[in-house]
This record gives structure tokens, sequence and C-alpha cells, in this order.
């Protein structure tokens, strides 16, 4: 059996992540490690918590102690945790420099001691590039983050390969464009969108809604990870883009399409400090290994709207009743929805 680490696995990509290799691979033992932030939560992993190739175990990556004795066990590890949300980096970024950069040192250097590892996947993002006038970013391109949370993100890249390059721990790193897809936190545009769509709420629309995110089906990224676990070499870098570029008011409109709701709930609302204006992934390298995205963005944003209306017990509970949510959506909305 290949053990395999998952950090992060009770959120959204990795949660996905987690029942993608459960049902694709019989020969894999997976552990998920995750300190159930306000993002992690455990009925993402449902079905997965009752499987014996699954263990679940609540802790941080920053503490060596709990994620070297597990690295120490990986045959492979998979490194999702961190803090994601560009508006809360905003606020405040310290959880983020603890979380997503010393988080991945303490991981790296359990890794560096580790007897049988064969694969590190840093899970990057698109966002260390920094924003985008024209054609698309190549890996060998300068990073030139622009937010905190990118900043976070770059440094952290930039550690990984620094252990490949140092200590030769077998890191790959793979820069992924914007998911979407089931459980995703409803802090993020898409889920935001459509749940308040769906109660008749404002969506608040940064500036003039025509900064550009290339969209990526969150199955298409897992199948991606598998190919660069099986096929990547050590030490190198693969943009991973689902080559679906849309402006925000664009999205925003097939969103209300596909809820029904009328373009009056469109609010546009004071621009996000320091707004990336388009990311887009040159993705040459990862289709040389064979990959090619599945799902076509019509379909997958169609599927994602069904997803959240068939499960409004899900995320109801995040948005009526939880208070740090409340708290933030204040803090990140209140002021901007008034000058509206
Ligand atoms: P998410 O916010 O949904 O989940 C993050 C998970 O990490 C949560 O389960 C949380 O509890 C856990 N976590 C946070 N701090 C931790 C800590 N100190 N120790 C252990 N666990 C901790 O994030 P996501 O959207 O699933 O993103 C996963 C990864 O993919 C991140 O590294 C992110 O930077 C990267 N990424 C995301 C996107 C995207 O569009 N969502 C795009 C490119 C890359
Ligand atoms: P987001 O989902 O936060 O992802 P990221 O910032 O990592 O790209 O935002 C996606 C885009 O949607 C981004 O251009 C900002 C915009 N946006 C809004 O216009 N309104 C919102 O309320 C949110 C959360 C995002």
């Amino acid at each position: 059996m290949t053990e395999v680490l998952v950090t992060g696995g009770a959120g959204f990509i990795g949660s996905n992540f987690v029942h993608y290799a459960l049902a694709t691979r019989p020969d894999w033992r997976v552990t998920t490690l995750d300190k159930l932030t306000y993002a992690g939560r455990l009925e993402n992993l449902k079905g997965a918590l009752d499987d014996p190739r699954h263990s679940f175990v609540r802790g941080d990556i920053t503490d060596a102690a709990v994620a070297g004795c597990l690295v120490e066990r990986a045959d492979l590890v998979v490194h999702f945790a961190a803090e994601t949300h560009v508006d809360r980096a905003i606020h405040g970024a310290a959880d983020f420099i603890k979380t997503d950069v010393f988080g991945t040192y303490v991981l790296l250097e359990a890794a560096r001691r580790a007897t049988h590892l064969r694969r590190f996947i840093q899970i990057s993002t698109d966002e260390v590039y920094g924003t985008v006038p024209d054609g698309s970013s190549r890996e060998t391109d300068e990073l030139k983050p622009r937010n905190p949370y990118a900043a976070s993100k770059a440094g952290a890249d930039r550690l990984a390969y620094s252990f490949f390059a140092t200590y030769g721990v077998p890191v790959c790193i793979t820069r992924a464009s914007n998911n979407y897809g089931p459980c995703q936190f409803p802090e993020k545009v898409i889920p935001l969108f459509i749940t308040n769509a769906v109660d008749n709420q404002p969506l608040p629309l940064y500036g003039d809604g025509g900064n550009v995110r290339d969209w990526l089906h969150v199955l298409d990224h897992c199948r991606a990870l598998d190919l660069v676990i099986e096929h990547g070499v050590d030490g190198e870098v693969y943009n991973i883009g689902g080559g679906n570029e849309v402006a925000n008011v664009d999205l925003t409109h097939q969103i209300l399409d596909l809820t029904g709701r009328p373009a009056s709930l469109i609010t546009r609302v004071p621009d996000r400090p320091g707004h990336d204006r388009r990311y887009s992934l040159d993705t040459t390298k990862l289709r040389a290994l064979g990959w090619q995205p599945q799902v076509g963005f019509a379909e997958g944003l169609r599927e994602t709207v069904q997803w959240y209306q068939a499960n409004e017990s899900w995320w109801r509970p995040i948005k009526q009743s939880n208070a740090e949510f409340q708290s933030y959506y204040a803090t990140q909305y209140g002021e901007r929805l008034r000058l509206s």
C-alpha cells in the first residue's frame, strides 16, 4: 500500500482530492491532517471518514511533533493546508504567514528527514505570478505576488523548491488557477454569489467587474495532481489552468441565469485593494504529460449551482448561524454595501 498524507483534506480542494483518491486508487491509504479552521469541515469528508483506507487526524501543520511523525510514515505528501482567502489576508496576514509559510517549512523539514518519501506535492497557485496584463504565465516567469495571500504562497512555493535544490526532497510544485465545484466555502465568489442569489441577497461585485479569472473544475485539478504525482519530475513546476477565462461580471450574469434571479441583485461595491486584474496560465507543460480538462465551464457551473441548491444543509448553517462567518461578512461587506 502507498501511504499518502493529505494536509488540509477537510477543505474544499483537499476533500475533493481525498474522495477522488479513495475512489480511483485502491492501493492508497490516505491520512488527512487538518486543523479544522473555519474553512475545514468534517462533513466534506462524509463517506471517507468510514473508509478503512482513510484516517483523519486533527492537528496543525505548524506543530512539528504531529507533522513530523505523519510525514515520516508517508510515501507521498499532498500539501493543501493553507489560509486561502485574499480578502481575509487583506484584513490580517499573520495566520497566512504562520500556516502557508512556516507550516510549509515544518512539513519540508520533516520531509527532509523522511526515509521513504517519494513525492511532496506543494500546492501553489497562479496568484504567485501576480496580475497578467496580456499573454499567459509560464512556469519560468518571474513571481510578482501582489497581495499577502499570494506573497505567502509564493514564499511557500520557493521554500519547497529550495528544499529540492538544497536537500534533494522530491518536490513538485503545482500552480492552479481558480477552482470551483462542490464544498467550496461560501466566502469565495462562486459559492457566495450562488447562495446569495438563492436567498435573493445582493451579489457584491468588486470594482468594475472586469477582473478576469481562469476557472478550473476541482475534479480536473485532482486529475492533474494525480498525473503530476505519477509522472512529474522532481524540482519542476506545473501550471494547472482550466482555460476558462471569464470576467467577473459575466460570471455573475451566468450565476443569475442559472438561479433564475434578476440582474438587479448585482451590487457594485468598492474594489478590493490591490485587486489583480487578470490571471492566465500557459498549461503546455502539463498537457505534455497527457492532461486536458474534461469539465466544460458551462456544464461545470450548472452542476455546481445544482449542488448548492441541493445541499442547503451544507451552507445555510455557515451563512445563517456561524458567528465567525457573520462577523467576517459584516467586516468585509457591511460598509461596502452601505456605500453602494
Ligand atoms: P480551503 O480554505 O477550502 O481549505 C484549507 C484547509 O486547510 C482547511 O480544511 C483548513 O482547516 C486547513 N488548514 C488551514 N490551516 C491549517 C493548519 N495550520 N494546519 C492544518 N490544516 C490547516 O482551501 P482550498 O480552496 O481547498 O485550497 C487548498 C489549497 O489549494 C491551498 O493551498 C490553496 O492555496 C490552493 N489553491 C486554491 C485555489 C482555489 O481556487 N481555491 C486555487 C489554486 C490553489
Ligand atoms: P475569490 O473567489 O475571492 O478568488 P481570488 O481572489 O483568489 O481570485 O474572487 C474571485 C474574483 O471575484 C476576484 O476577482 C474578486 C471577485 N469577487 C467579487 O467581485 N466579489 C466578492 O464578493 C468576492 C468574494 C470576489
